[in-house]
């Protein structure tokens, strides 16, 4: 017997293998069995098949491309028997369909959704982030084990879908930024600026960009949407300066049309004086 067994050994499992060497015994599974020839050592083994891993722990973390490959995986002979009484925590990244659908196929085991947002290189740190939901008394079990990967562990509740939501809606807003920081590094670019640079800047002024989202959201949730300090109006002035500047430099202007045209859709469906928070109605 081993403490923890661990299924998945992409770049996210052999990270979380490694985190979870130094203090725990491990029993290893992956499809393609080489993956897991580096890790090897007294207290990591291989399993010969899933259900062998999964028989040997009471806590089986599984991290595999998408809930597909996971189910495949649960699907093996032995697999869905061996896991019975024990603690499964999903940390493949999926929908909340995804999850309540794994959940209900997961006949007597204590069945945990996970999401890690971090990148292989961030496990293992107190400041990285990983949402579980599910069962709490599931989470006891297993705190420590999930501490060890990820110091930063937020538990979303019992219903559970709420992990791999609260993933998507994050997931959500880091692309929504990152594509404007791409169109952001186009800019930067045309005007023989570094975007490294551009980079440890936003990084460093992040706090005060948090802070204007945190706004919006308790906006939203009050349904406060007028006295605007920054009206949609002023808002959209700007996104029509990133289709003018685009227009002179000749940079290519998706994102810029993307953004003038949702500011369109608001100021048509009057949202002028509102904030911008008031953008969430246009969606709605
Ligand atoms: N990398 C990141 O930055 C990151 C961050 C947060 C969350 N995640 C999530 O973590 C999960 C794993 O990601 P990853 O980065 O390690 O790489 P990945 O390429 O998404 O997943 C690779 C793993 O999935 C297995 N796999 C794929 N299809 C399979 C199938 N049909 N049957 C059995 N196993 C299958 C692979 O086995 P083989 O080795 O045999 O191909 C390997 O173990 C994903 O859901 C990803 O979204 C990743």
């Amino acid at each position: 017997m081993t403490d923890v067994s661990l299924i998945g050994l992409g770049p996210m499992g052999i990270a979380l293998a490694r985190a979870l060497q130094p203090r725990y015994t491990l029993t290893l599974w992956n499809r393609t069995a080489e993956r897991a020839k580096p890790l090897l050592n007294q207290g990591t083994l291989l399993a010969a098949d899933a259900r062998s891993a999964v028989e040997a722990s009471p806590i089986v973390l599984m991290c595999v491309a998408d809930y597909a490959a996971a189910r495949a995986i649960l699907a093996m002979p032995g697999v869905a028997a061996a896991l019975r009484g024990k603690v499964l925590v999903q940390l493949s990244t999926g929908t909340p369909q995804d999850a309540r659908e794994a959940w209900a196929a997961a006949d007597g085991v204590a069945y945990l959704d996970g999401a890690l947002l971090a990148t292989p290189g961030q496990i293992g740190r107190p400041d990285t982030p990983l949402f579980i939901s599910g069962e709490e008394r599931a989470l006891a079990a297993c705190r420590p084990v999930l501490e060890t990967i990820a110091g930063n562990l937020m538990y979303m509740g019992e219903a559970i879908g709420n992990a791999a939501a609260w993933d998507l809606a994050t997931l959500s807003c880091m692309f929504g930024a990152m594509s404007g920081f791409f169109h952001g590094a186009r800019i930067c670019e045309s005007e023989g600026l570094g975007v490294g640079e551009f980079g440890r800047m936003i990084g460093a002024i992040s706090p005060v960009l948090g802070e204007m989202i945190r706004a919006e959201g308790d906006a939203i949730e009050a349904g406060r949407y007028g006295e605007p300090e920054s009206s949609m109006a002023t808002c959209a002035g700007s996104g029509r300066l990133f289709v003018k500047q685009a227009r002179e430099a000749k940079l290519d202007a998706s994102f810029p049309h993307f953004l003038a045209g949702m500011f369109d859709r608001a100021l048509a469906a009057g949202y002028a004086n509102e904030r911008l928070a008031a953008m969430v109605k246009v969606l709605r």
